[in-house]
């Protein structure tokens, strides 16, 4: 369970994240949605103890940040926004790295079934900067999802990627759901609604809807989920 009470983070005048409150179920998937600057990155940056928060209560897996970020560090990984290879080193060299780092157990054969898994077997000893977008994006998450992760934190995994990128991202991720709880945020909102099972809607720092895909559509009195995102989300002119 990820509970996150009242949480407030401001930079300067601008208020990031208003009052914040959220639970996500252990073991689901979690998408948390919003325009340009709605405060996701804000939110995931201060779960994974990289940002600090200027009030609020955030309890993960039953470690509060406050007291506890030794262990949260431990439990979760975060793949970033803007990936986080080495570009100077080979898809092996990147797994290895990771797999040292967190002293991780069999480690050559971890590394190996990871890069089958993401498919990167053809471009094992290619350097990451040699790796298209998408073959990037996945060698980025293989080196999250290596480290066996309690919490998998996904900031716009699919971002930049064309359809068939994304949809062996997508097969990837329910793969792993059940295995780990996961938050992902995206600007796809059929990524969304494909992978989680929840969805939370942000507005200028705030949460303004959480539910299923139906749930939000029926409380929005909109059609469609793109036009409750839309009248939610203050996409529509107002
Ligand atoms: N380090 C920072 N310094 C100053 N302002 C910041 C900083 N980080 C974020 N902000 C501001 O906080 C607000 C929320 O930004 P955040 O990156 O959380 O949005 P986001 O929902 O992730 O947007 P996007 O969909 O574009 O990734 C924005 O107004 C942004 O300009
Ligand atoms: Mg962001």
């Amino acid at each position: 369970m990820i509970k996150i009470e009242n949480l407030y983070k401001s930079f300067g005048k601008v208020d990031a994240v208003k009052n914040l409150s959220l639970s996500i179920k252990g073991g689901t998937t979690f998408a948390l949605l919003g325009l340009n600057g709605a405060g996701k990155t804000t939110t995931i940056n201060i779960l994974c103890t990289t940002l600090k928060k200027d009030s609020g209560k955030v309890n993960i897996l039953g470690y509060d940040l406050d007291k506890n970020e030794k262990e949260i560090k431990e439990l979760l990984n975060l793949s970033p926004q803007e990936t986080a290879v080495a570009q100077n080193l080979t898809v092996e060299e990147n797994l290895n790295l990771i797999a040292g780092l967190y002293a991780i157990e069999n480690a050559k054969e971890r590394v190996e079934k990871t890069i089958e898994r993401f498919s990167l077997t053809s471009k094992k000893t290619a350097l990451a900067k040699t790796l298209s977008g998408g073959q990037k994006r996945r060698l980025s998450l293989a080196m999250s999802v290596i480290t066996n992760p309690k919490l998998l934190i996904l900031d716009e995994p699919t971002l930049g990627l064309d359809i068939k990128s994304r949809k062996e991202l997508w097969k990837i991720i329910n793969e792993l759901k059940g295995e780990t709880t996961i938050l992902l945020t995206t600007h796809y909102l059929e990524e969304a609604v494909s992978l989680a099972d929840e969805i939370g809607l942000m507005r200028q720092g705030e949460l303004v809807a959480k539910g299923s895909e139906k749930e939000i559509v029926e409380s929005s009195g909109k059609a469609d989920f793109e036009s409750a995102f839309l009248a939610l989300c203050g996409g529509e002119d107002e």
